[in-house]
């Protein structure tokens, strides 16, 4: 453990739901020594109480001291970030937008608890469909924007890039290359800006360098599927949001300006519907959102965008305030 940590930054998070998702985040936070601080608020108070006794003893073998409780919303007041996972999640045969309407009511029971308790921290939003409960949340509170995230598509951006690496066996951490659109079915891959270290995959399709362009299709497909194949198999999907979600925490708590392909508002950098979340790559920090990063999509990039844009807005327009 490490006793030396004398800094004052409090990195202190929040996690409302303490359901698999909740906890795969909470544990690999642990685990990786993110924060100083984590707090567990459940609607099953007894739960996120053996939860965070659980987490304790691995104190002793964590990379660094940590004060983890369950707690109320009033821990909400100081905290860096809120992480929002509560709500119910897909089944096999639903789609995330299937979850919509009983998720929004809990988003807004939830966001209201916190900003009675005059948090002023960033909002990371993890349950689903993502993109719409982002914009109910950042409706709901009243805060700028730029602290209401989403975890968008970085978790179909971890999964793209899991895949490619594994077709042109290089590292996956050295594959860049995003998912845009909405976390869901309509979410697609920007190829034209897909990079292999420096190289544009591109080039490599060209040059026949273990990925062909029949390959590209076959790994959309599978990213996109994946949770429902993951689903189908073991009824929820958890470590891989969980580590997204650290990464997201990460970049927030250290003030690392990286890129993440998160849900967050079209201020207008892309030229489609305004008035959406929607998983676009930003440069994140202690702020929140910094700005959105423009790439330069082709054509059909933009009309796939425009098309899951259209397809939030919809959803949006139907759903009552
Ligand atoms: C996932 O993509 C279900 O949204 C969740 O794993």
């Amino acid at each position: 453990m490490d006793t030396n940590d004398n800094s004052k930054t409090k990195s202190k998070v929040v996690i409302i739901g303490t359901g698999m998702v909740g906890m795969s985040y909470a544990y690999s936070l642990f685990n990786q020594g993110t924060v100083k601080e984590l707090v567990l608020i459940d609607i099953d108070k007894e739960r996120a109480e053996g939860e965070a006794m659980d987490l304790n003893h691995g104190l002793s073998y964590a990379p660094r001291k940590m004060k983890i409780y369950a707690g109320g919303y009033s821990d909400c007041t100081d905290a860096d970030i809120v992480v929002i996972t509560a709500g119910v999640s897909q089944k096999e045969g639903e789609t995330r937008i299937d979850l919509l309407n009983r998720n929004a009511a809990i988003m807004k029971i939830v966001v209201g608890q916190i900003m009675k308790n005059d948090f002023g921290g960033i909002l990371l939003v993890a349950s689903n469909p993502v993109d719409i409960l982002t914009y109910v949340a950042w409706k709901t509170s009243g805060l700028p924007s730029s602290r209401v995230i989403g975890s968008g598509t970085s978790l179909d951006t971890a999964r793209l890039r899991f895949e490619i690496a594994k077709k042109v066996n290089i590292s996956v951490k050295n594959i860049h290359a995003y998912i845009m659109g909405e976390h869901g079915d309509s979410e697609f891959v920007c190829w034209s800006q897909a990079y292999v270290g420096a190289k544009p995959l591109v080039d490599m399709i060209e040059s026949l360098e273990g990925i062909d362009f029949k390959d590209l299709e076959e790994i959309h497909d599978s990213v996109k599927n994946a949770a429902y194949e993951i689903i189908k198999r073991k009824k929820a999907t958890y470590y891989g949001i969980g580590m997204t979600l650290v990464s997201i925490t990460s970049s927030i708590l250290n003030d690392e300006n990286r890129i993440l392909p998160i849900s967050v508002y079209n201020d207008g950098i892309y030229d489609i519907e305004k008035d959406v979340y929607i998983g676009l790559p930003a440069v994140l920090n202690a702020e929140g959102v910094n700005h959105v990063l423009k790439l330069k999509l082709n054509d059909k990039e933009q009309e796939q965008l425009k098309h899951s844009a259209n397809l939030l807005k919809e959803v949006l327009n139907q759903m009552e305030y």
